[in-house]
């Protein structure tokens, strides 16, 4: 195999240049690695170690060897680099590749231009984001580099043969390698690296001399250990470092200093509100510190490709409660959050879709506790205290929370924008941005009416009467909350009934929502007062459930306190239809909501004519029902449901080739699909990363001839994060791979 690198000569056998030479000797990623240090010491110990394979004490000693495929890499402290570039300058031919791992990457550019009057072609800067409070080549460690980020910061006149060597010797010895420019990189670095370690010696220093805290150390528990780990790094590079990066650190302590003065300022008011702010606000962040970084996910146990494998049999038993209603979750942390006064929430779904929501309105200012077990308390803003958010609001795959979003959001003083991810970024958009602009909002979208949104604050909006060309839920509430903040009354008239949890809660937060038939009206001017809230169990998750009690043998499962609010028991309907043995238990109202236990017992199902008036009220519960469907006598036949298509994913289709896949004959229709009962045949199936697709499948493995397995199921956890315990729990041989 020919190596990318020929020879490594490493500048600064320390910590960082010693690892990088000790990597790429353990996974022999080049021919040869030469060490130089300044003391002799170093390099006899470097040697000892087997760090390198030979040393010197100055590049002059071996620079004539130098050639074409060998890599020069500097560090040393970085206010030292413009001496050893000289020396480079001079000695080294400019076919070999120079770079550096300095933590500041504008001062170093500046050095090299100093040295050779411009960036000479072999020159890459690039920075480890590694590291370790040890320090010296006895701190070497060949695995420092595994999984950790390298950033290079190629300029114009990188040379690309240079830079791709540069980026394959990282990658060799297991590190991601991320390009920006070198203003970023410092700006970045200043914020999430220099700015702690400013703090963590201050802090230190400040404590350990002062007299009265004399035994600081002896009595420091985990917590100042963990903070101030940092503070034993060594001084002369942190001290290069906060020089050469002077102006990016100023700006970031400026930001803390003022931060700092306002928490302080807090304590001393007992400004109680001020500190759950900053304190839950920053615990979210940390806790999500990967989805802060990378918009990923909001739960810890989010993976990106995980699929499910389903043996076939089996039956399921017991009760169940299914986690709580994501329409209502999403809608509690809207309503409570512009609402006078606080509001606790019980039952609160913790999955990615509802804590998007959450997170968006954190980062609009409102200081919100939990979720602990299900538990939010909502310190309510009133309607005119959201403040603009620090960027734009990131709402991952949720369709809701960008659709209501920017209903309230055009609204507002201050512009806004909301982005989604790849998925979400697919879905139209128009059927909100339309009536709101109606209503004077200004909002541009991406292409054809696709995410992301962007709002502009300060307009006046006016109420209007609007006729929704489609059955949704999302559009509806979207009209109602701008009418919250539009002159006069906004009315929305829906063709087909649609769920009407936005109506029902602004009625339990004392605001007054008329109806009139088809009609929902309300008029600016009132107020929210706060409230609790309980969610129910979501039908839409039970769905599951009940299908997979509808379809096994033997099966007797209850789903306990579910909702069942009549737009949106349309699964109930159409399964009872189909000879589905369901009974309702224990019916009662909660918080405005009806609820009950739903009891199924196996019986044989037949196909049906799915009724026109049943497909909005069961427009989230297609794909498990379609499962019931392959496996009743007959054919059944559903139209009218063409919003399925702008689902998470394309529903009719993907579940129509994920059906054939299983030898089940389901023929797609524009708008539904027709599906004859039979024989599922085990097989591969693909969920489009959508979680609705992924459980319906892992259903439909307990009818199944051979195991099916289901790829991409991560997005389960937008909606329903304990499906897994829950469906081996209830007798589905489910298993996960990832
Ligand atoms: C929802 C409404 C429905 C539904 C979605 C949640 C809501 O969408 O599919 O999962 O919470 O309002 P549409 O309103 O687009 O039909």
């Amino acid at each position: 195999m020919t190596k990318s690198v020929n020879r490594l000569v490493v500048i600064g056998i320390g910590l960082i240049g010693g690892s990088l030479a000790a990597a790429l000797k353990n996974v022999s990623g080049c021919r040869e690695v030469i060490g130089i240090a300044r003391r002799k010491v170093t390099c006899d110990a470097a040697l000892q170690m087997g760090v390198v394979d030979r040393a010197y004490l100055s590049i002059a000693d071996v620079a004539s060897e130098l050639d074409e495929n060998d890599v020069i890499f500097i560090s040393v402290p970085t206010l030292s680099i413009e001496k050893i570039l000289q020396e480079i300058s001079v000695c080294v031919s400019p076919k070999v590749t120079v770079t550096d791992g300095a933590s500041v990457k504008g001062s170093v550019l500046q050095a090299v231009k100093n040295v050779y009057g411009r960036v000479p072609s072999q020159f890459v800067a690039g920075h480890p984001i590694a590291g370790s409070e040890r320090s010296g080549v006895e701190a070497s460690d060949p695995h420092l580099y595994v999984d950790h980020r390298v950033i290079l910061t190629p300029t114009d006149e990188t040379g690309a043969d240079h830079f791709q060597r540069v980026s394959d010797m990282w990658q060799a010895v297991g590190a991601e390698v991320l390009s920006m420019s070198v203003v970023e990189h410092d700006e970045v670095l200043a914020a999430t690296s220099h700015l702690p370690h400013a703090i963590a010696y201050s802090l230190v220093d400040t404590l350990a001399h002062d007299s009265e805290n004399e035994n600081i150390f002896r009595y420091a528990a985990g917590g100042f250990r963990d903070f101030t780990r940092i503070a034993s790094s060594d001084p002369v590079m942190w001290h290069d470092i906060m020089k050469a990066n002077k102006d990016s650190v100023l700006s970031a302590l400026d930001l803390f200093s003022n931060n700092l003065q306002r928490l302080s300022k807090a304590i001393e008011n007992e400004d109680g509100e001020y500190l759950l702010g900053v304190f839950t606000r920053a615990k979210a962040a940390r806790d999500h510190f990967s989805k802060m970084l990378n918009k990923q996910a909001y739960s810890t146990n989010m993976q990106q490709s995980i699929s499910y494998t389903v043996q076939p049999g089996g039956s399921v038993t017991g009760e169940l409660r299914v986690p709580g209603d994501k329409s209502i979750s999403h809608r509690s942390i809207m309503l409570g959050s512009i609402a006078e006064g606080i509001t606790e929430v019980e039952g609160f779904l913790e999955g990615e879709d509802a804590l998007a929501t959450l997170q968006a309105f954190r980062d609009m200012g409102v200081v919100i506790e939990g979720p602990d077990a299900g538990r939010v308390k909502i310190h309510g803003v009133g309607l005119h205290g959201l403040q603009k958010p620090p960027g734009p609001l990131y709402v991952g795959n949720s369709g809701t929370s960008m659709r209501l979003l920017s209903g309230l959001l055009a609204g507002q003083q201050f512009d806004s924008e909301l982005t989604g991810d790849e998925s979400l970024s697919k879905r139209p958009m128009n059927r909100v941005a339309s009536p709101l602009r109606e209503m004077g909002a200004e909002i541009t979208t991406g292409e054809e009416g696709r995410p992301p949104l962007k709002i502009k604050g300060g307009c006046q909006l006016h109420g209007i009467n609007y006729l929704m060309p489609m059955a949704s839920a999302q559009v509806k509430s979207c009209v109602l909350l701008a009418g919250l903040y539009a002159e006069g009354t906004s009315q929305v008239t829906e063709p087909a009934p649609t769920r009407d949890h936005t109506e029902r809660m602004l009625t339990g937060f004392g605001y007054k929502v008329e109806r009139d038939g088809a009609t929902a009206k309300l008029t600016s001017g009132g107020v929210l007062k706060s409230t609790f809230i309980e969610v129910p169990a979501d039908i839409s998750s039970a769905t599951f459930f009940m299908v997979a009690a509808a379809i096994a043998p033997d099966s007797d499962v209850t789903l306990t306190h579910v909702g069942i609010n009549p737009t949106r028991d349309g699964v109930i309907n159409i399964l009872k239809l189909m000879g589905a043995n369901i009974t309702l238990l224990n019916k009662r109202e909660v918080g405005g909501e009806p609820v009950a236990d739903i009891r199924v017992q196996y019986a044989p199902l037949k196909g049906i004519n799915i009724p026109a008036d049943q497909v909005p009220l069961a427009i989230d519960e297609f794909p498990a029902l379609f499962i019931a469907a392959a496996c009743a006598e007959g054919e059944t036949v559903l139209s009218g449901a063409e919003e399925l298509r702008v689902k998470e994913s394309d529903r009719i289709q993907v579940m129509a080739e994920g059906l054939q896949t299983l030898g089940v004959s389901a023929e797609p229709t524009a708008d539904g699909i027709v599906i004859q009962g039979g024989v599922i045949s085990g097989g591969q199936v693909e969920s489009h990363d959508d979680h609705r697709i992924a459980m319906a499948f892992a259903i439909a493995g307990l009818r199944a001839s051979a195991p099916v397995v289901v790829n991409n199921c991560a997005n389960v956890m937008t909606s329903f994060p304990t499906f897994i315990s829950l469906a081996q729990q209830a007798g589905i041989n489910l298993t996960v791979n990832s």
